[in-house]
């Protein structure tokens, strides 16, 4: 599967992983692909127990980290100091939440008792991010350093050019890739709307081809397709369209190396590829997947869901006491409350779900290695034929 991103990261296969986990981004590198940390929620400190962690299980191998920093953030929630944040949730939203948990029995006591806490939405901005991009670059394996929210601001582009690594950007629509390309992106990840995060309206069938002919004129920024890849055959179909690699997420979080609740992980494997929709309940922006949690923000009397961060202030301490339920059920106990995620089992072939992501990962190339070569037949006898 020759892939100039292979070169550039010194990566047997260019299949990006996305996951908030260090066990499956250590796996995913492990194994020659190449694992991307969810750092957002992370304080320099707590990132630096996570890769040194990385670090010790990956034997040399790369990966990378992922923020969500808006290039720009004046005049958005996002600058204010934790009282005002916590002024502009309205009650009518944690109102709605708690009647939305009693309802499902769950116990509302204390839920949002305390202040907002000191330093939230820092990472969202240089005094947090900047520290955090540090602690990462102190990594010598990290080798890419990404930014889920918009084009890169100039001090995450300086501080990961003057440590000499790769930067990315995740876009949703045409317009965005442009801006990233604009900005000297070296890996665009273009996210159709079958992504389980960051999703935005166009497929990516439709969308991976539409930025690559908007990027051609930016031969040094590498397209990777991401949204609703599970399998090889996937992940070579995306390639086949032009794609450079293919950047995943859902799939690594039924894996055995995934902290995902057991409970959780049958949900994700018992759904089937009708049972999401998009969804700003969660955090404010759109993320793909259904509960009785999104089914509840979506029924005409609940409030409109607020703006990054507000949404995750208002979902964080519920969707914490859901998941921490989830946590304590066992296959023999009562039937999980409907409030546990569920996420859709895309494409399913003969792929198994559970599977370690390390096994996954090298089951998925092979099929991949073999819708290649049937791809490549195909091309050459229809030029045969013409
Ligand atoms: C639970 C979850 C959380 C995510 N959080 C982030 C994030 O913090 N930053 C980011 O760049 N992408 C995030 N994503 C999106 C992934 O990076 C990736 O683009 C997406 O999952 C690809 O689509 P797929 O889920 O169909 O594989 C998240 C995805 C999931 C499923």
């Amino acid at each position: 599967m020759p892939s100039r991103l292979c070169e550039k990261f010194g990566i047997e296969f260019p299949l990006f992983a996305f996951s908030h986990c260090r066990d499956v981004v250590a796996a995913v590198s492990s194994a020659g692909g190449f694992g991307v940390l969810g750092a957002t929620g992370h304080s320099p400190e707590t990132l630096e127990i996570e890769l040194e962690w990385i670090d010790q299980h990956t034997d040399g191998k790369p990966y990378g980290v992922d923020l969500l920093v808006p290039a720009s953030i004046d005049s958005k929630e996002e600058a204010l100091a934790p009282e005002e944040i916590e002024e502009r949730i309205p009650p009518e939203h944690k109102a709605y939440v708690l009647n939305l948990l009693a309802e499902h029995g769950i116990d509302t006591g204390g839920l949002y008792e305390g202040p907002v806490r000191e330093g939230v939405g820092d990472n969202m901005r240089e005094k947090g991010a900047g520290l955090v991009i540090d602690a990462a670059l102190e990594h010598e394996q990290v080798k890419l350093v990404v930014n889920a929210l918009g084009p890169p601001p100039d001090f995450m582009l300086e501080k990961v050019r003057a440590a000499n690594r790769y930067v990315g950007a995740l876009a949703g629509a045409r317009e965005h890739a442009i801006k990233h390309a604009e900005r000297g992106v070296d890996v665009v990840v273009v996210s159709g709307t079958e992504a389980g995060g960051h999703c935005g309206e166009v497929s990516t069938l439709v969308l991976v081809p539409e930025v690559l002919q908007s990027l051609a004129r930016f031969p040094d920024s590498a397209v990777v397709a991401a949204g609703g890849i599970v399998t090889g055959r996937q992940m070579a179909a995306v390639m086949a369209m032009g794609a450079e690699g293919a950047w995943t997420g859902s799939v690594w979080l039924t894996t055995a190396e995934a902290e995902t609740a057991p409970a959780v992980k049958e949900k994700m494997l018992a759904a089937n590829s009708r049972q999401t929709v998009r969804s700003r309940s969660r955090t404010g922006k759109y993320t793909r997947h259904r509960s009785a949690w999104t089914d509840a923000w979506h029924a005409e009397e609940s409030p409109d869901p607020l703006p990054m961060p507000l949404q995750g202030l208002v979902s964080e301490p519920a969707l914490g006491r859901i998941a921490a339920l989830a946590r304590e059920w066992s296959p023999r106990g009562p039937k999980p409350d409907d409030l546990f995620r569920r996420a859709r089992r895309r494409t399913h072939e003969s792929t198994d779900l559970r599977a370690p992501g390390r096994l996954r990962l090298h089951a998925g190339l092979r099929r991949s290695r073999r819708a290649t070569e049937r791809y490549g037949r195909g091309v050459v006898l229809r030029r045969g034929r013409a």
